[in-house]
């Protein structure tokens, strides 16, 4: 499958079960929620992010071209979205889960039956030689981001995942309702593997879209954003701006989080500031655990 535009495909309606769990495609029995541990992840922020939310959100296409764990998405449940991300296994593993899931919980299901820390670093071998199938790839891809330490997804210089095993005692691998929730929603929606100038190519009038990239740091050490080999530095910080800015000219509906830093207030002057309160619970640096204050830039009030 090429991860350049993985559009939607629709999945067999047949019912399939596994254990009891499982009962249909067209009914999973628990709502659609997260099922990656990601860094930035918004879980904890959603109650606040909602209060913020377009009055008339229910009536626009969702749009998240720095998807990750997708916490806002999977919260809204929006019928239709554009979903985006320049991490390519990520998107491959939405796009195979929303396609095959069955065969995503069989693959994980023998993952999971066979961990311990030598069966991890075998496993992330496997994934790092880049040869594996859509449904073995996406299975990978899950076990390692349950498994690894702290739920880090980070690469070195040659993009290979590079995250230790991480000792947890119940890492709750496989979940299959909450594989198959996710997957019914996700046929409403388009996935695409990519820098977020694509959103330039794709966004509409109306688009509701929320960015959520990584965060300018606050001080020298604060932050993670070694999401890929790359980075993310001032300058894309600057670009992502420009992209806002043409983006609120076409008349999308724009929410973005960043760090509270001067950066940004500089580069976002003129919009709509609030902040917000968030525990950070992803970070290498342990003594910037804790209470922070996180704004968010709106272009509507
Ligand atoms: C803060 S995380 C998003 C977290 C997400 N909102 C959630 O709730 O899980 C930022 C995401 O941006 C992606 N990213 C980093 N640089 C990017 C770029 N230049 N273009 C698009 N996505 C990028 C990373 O792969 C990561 O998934």
């Amino acid at each position: 499958m090429s991860t350049s535009a993985l559009r939607k495909r629709s999945l067999p309606g047949a019912a399939v079960a596994f254990g009891s769990a499982l009962r249909s495609v067209e009914q999973p029995s628990s709502r659609p929620s997260p099922f990656l541990k990601w860094a930035g992840g918004k879980g904890r922020l959603i109650p606040q992010l909602a209060l913020l939310l377009p009055r008339d959100v229910e009536q626009r296409r969702h749009v998240e071209p720095f998807f990750g764990g997708g916490a806002l998405y999977f919260s809204r449940r929006p019928a239709e979205a554009l979903l985006m991300d320049i991490n390519g296994g990520l998107v491959r593993t939405y796009a195979t889960v929303r396609d095959d899931v069955h065969g995503v919980v069989r693959a994980l299901g023998k993952l999971a039956r066979a961990h311990t820390e030598p069966h991890y670093y075998e496993a992330r071998e496997r994934y790092n030689r880049g040869r594996l199938q859509d449904v073995s790839h996406a299975a990978h891809f899950i076990y390692l981001n349950k498994t690894c330490f702290n739920g880090l997804h980070r690469v070195n210089k040659k993009g290979q995942f590079n995250v230790p095993f991480g000792k947890y005692k119940n890492p709750g691998i496989l979940n299959p309702e909450t594989l198959l929730a996710a997957s019914h929603l996700l046929r409403g929606a388009e996935l695409v593997h990519g820098p977020f100038e694509g959103l330039l190519g794709r966004a509409r009038a109306g688009d509701f879209v929320y960015l959520d990239p990584p965060y300018a740091p606050v001080s020298a050490t604060a932050n993670f954003t070694s999401y890929t080999q790359e980075g993310f530095g001032p300058r894309d910080q600057e670009h992502l701006r420009d992209v806002f800015a043409e983006l609120d000219r076409r008349g999308c509906k724009l929410m973005l989080s960043n760090s509270n830093a001067p950066l940004i207030h500089d580069l976002y002057k003129g919009y709509q500031f609030d902040q917000v309160a968030a525990l950070r619970a992803i970070n290498c640096n342990a003594r910037n655990r804790g209470h922070v204050t996180e704004v968010v830039v709106r272009n509507y009030v």
